[in-house]
């Protein structure tokens, strides 16, 4: 039988707000692709192409960027989960999708840097009743936290306050059927939720085989704005120099870039790694190193650097340098030179800003 996959890609992003009141956080592009998509790819690799998507709020713009799943050579079959419960009830929804078959449960927003495939396979051959991958952290307060007795998990933890090991469930796991009796015995907990991290314990408490694996590589699971910052540096440092825009001689360029078609450079420094999205214009500005800017932008007489900007937006005569930034779609930052000498502000509900 062959494994499936389901991608958890509700959820209301609450920490990436203003961003998220308008998008979903899965779409938020990574080095000018959606976070999303890097899931579906590594699903993919991993040899699995049925793949169900739970969707909430932001069903309609998950379907429109994903579709039927054929440009990533996968079958995609859709599942609204009408409120945010849970990520067991997201798994306990997929009941009839998944049938009997094995499965991964993939977080939509976390990124694992050298995908799944290893993982699968292993999967595949132990076929143990479930699977999770966990991974040293500084802050396991902030995650599902496992404690081990030498090969074997002994009891896994939700947000404990007092973390007893610095060992993360990370947000990829590997199920099978098992898991539906699970999610229907256990309570929501404090944050009125049907945790998942319970529903693994309970299959612990019942003797069921449930394995583990220590995660080597960079993982991150990027609901804040320094984790996205984060993942883009991380995906900027592999990328592979492509130019296909125009650039002016009085431009220059260091260090590995990708220009998309149409992009336009005149007068401008660019210090990669950094990804410049199709049509966007940059004009007597400094773009440095960990820089996103995605399709139809404009920056000019302006510096940039180690942020994350989204399409159609325009930078213009910027006086101080954008650093560690996330701005949205169809911003606008520029001089004005009427008086008095103020700044100006039309600004989102839960946005932030910081002069210097
Ligand atoms: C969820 C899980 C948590 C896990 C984390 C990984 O947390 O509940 O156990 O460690 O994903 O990304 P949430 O993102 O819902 O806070």
């Amino acid at each position: 039988m062959a494994t499936k996959a389901l991608i958890l890609s509700g959820g209301k992003g609450t920490r990436l707000r203003p961003i998220t009141h308008t998008s979903a956080k899965q779409l938020v592009p990574i080095a000018n692709k959606p976070i999303l998509f890097y899931g579906i790819e590594a699903i993919r690799e991993a040899g699995i192409r049925d793949i169900g998507i739970i969707v909430g709020d932001t069903a309609n713009e998950i379907k429109a960027a994903v579709g039927d799943g054929s440009k990533f050579d996968v079958k995609v079959t859709y599942i609204q989960q009408e409120a945010p419960l849970g990520l067991a009830h997201a798994v306990k929804i997929a009941r009839d999708f998944i049938g009997k078959d094995r499965f991964v449960v993939y977080l939509g927003d976390n990124l694992i840097i050298d995908g799944i495939a290893g993982f699968v396979k292993r999967f595949e051959a132990n076929k143990p009743n479930s699977q999770i991958l966990l991974a040293h952290v500084p802050n396991p307060q902030n995650f599902g936290v496992a404690e081990l007795d030498g090969e074997r998990v002994v009891r896994l933890v939700e947000k404990p306050k007092e973390p007893k090991t610095d060992l993360a469930l990370v947000g990829v796991y590997m199920f099978d059927e098992t898991i539906f009796e699970a999610c229907e015995a256990i309570k929501p907990s404090w944050r009125g939720e049907l945790e998942i991290t319970d529903a693994i314990q309970y299959l612990i408490d019942r003797g069921c085989d449930v394995q583990f694996q220590i995660i080597s590589g960079w993982w991150k699971d990027t609901g804040k704005l320094e984790d996205m910052l984060e993942a883009n540096r991380m995906l900027l440092e592999r990328i592979e120099h492509k130019v296909e825009g125009d650039i002016d001689e009085t431009s220059r360029i260091d260090g590995r870039v990708v220009l998309e078609r149409g992009t336009v450079i005149r007068n401008s420094v660019l210090r990669g790694p950094l990804i410049i999205g199709a049509n966007s214009k940059i004009i007597d500005s400094y773009i440095g190193p960990f820089t996103s800017i995605s399709y139809s932008c404009e920056v000019k007489s302006s510096e940039i650097e180690h942020s994350i900007i989204l399409e159609n937006s325009r930078i213009v005569e910027v006086r101080g340098r954008i650093e560690s930034s996330l701005i949205g779609k169809n911003v606008v930052i520029e001089k004005h030179s009427q008086l008095p000498k103020a700044y100006k502000f039309m600004i989102g509900d839960n946005s932030r800003v910081e002069l210097f």
